[in-house]
């Protein structure tokens, strides 16, 4: 059984746990199978405004967060594990880098708020920027509980059916076939009538497994490229 545990570095602390407060993150987080704790670099800011950044050298817009104050906070964390900063300069998150995650018993992920983080700062505690995707934030929160959530869910015990976790979207390099359920035939409001395919309702599995795999293929052929190419390159 994995325990894991985040350390979270923000300036918004009534952000977390968020959405993994409830459903089946927020039943792991009751159980113990994850913790967090929260390191707030607000509270080693210096001057009686509680400043935690400063302008940025050579000019341009914004405020950058200050590496000495952050660097107070960091060291707070006893077991700091990997360090992660959530950036969209970062590499793009993939599921297995999800699954490194979680390989790891400590993780702390520090989230950027403003313009940026005193580049000093990373560079001297090795944190390693990730992106969640080819778009901006307003800040590096929401995209911590995604980084979270994608690994939370693959914990021991918290999806509850582990062939699930196996047979999703990513985990194959492929995305996932479509899904039925009951009614087997459904009018739509159109009035269109709509039957689960027969193969589906004829119980023979090795047809089933077929057919999966095959409609696996042709979504991802049709809808991601990038991943097909290297599908069949494996
Ligand atoms: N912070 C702002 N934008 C982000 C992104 N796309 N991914 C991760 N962190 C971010």
């Amino acid at each position: 059984m994995n325990k894991w545990h985040v350390n979270i570095m923000t300036l918004f602390p009534e952000m977390f746990p968020g959405s993994l407060g409830m459903s089946l993150a927020g039943k792991a987080l009751e159980r113990g199978d994850w913790s967090y704790d929260i390191y707030n670099p607000r509270n080693y800011a210096q001057d009686k405004h509680k400043s935690v950044d400063d302008t940025p050298y050579g000019g341009g817009a914004g405020m950058v967060l200050r590496a000495d104050i952050l660097e107070k906070s960091f060291l707070d964390i006893k077991n700091p594990g990997k360090k992660i900063y959530m950036s969209p300069r970062g590499k793009v998150l993939n599921q297995k880098m999800v699954q490194e995650f979680i390989k790891e018993e400590n993780i702390t992920i520090l989230c950027g708020r403003y313009e940026g983080v005193d580049q000093r700062f990373l560079d001297a505690h090795e944190f390693e920027e990730i992106s969640i995707g080819d778009y901006v934030l307003s800040g590096g929160e929401p995209a911590a509980l995604i980084v979270m959530d994608s690994c939370i869910r693959l914990l021991d015990g918290v999806m509850g059916n582990e062939e699930t976790a196996k047979e999703e979207s990513h985990s194959n390099g492929l995305l996932e076939y479509p899904h039925y359920t009951r009614p087997a035939l459904w009018v739509d409001a159109n009035g269109i009538k709509r039957e689960v395919p027969n193969i589906l309702r004829e119980g023979h599995h090795k047809k089933i497994e077929e057919w999966r795999i095959h409609q696996a293929e042709k979504l991802t052929k049709e809808r991601r490229i990038d991943l097909w190419d290297k599908y069949k390159q494996k």
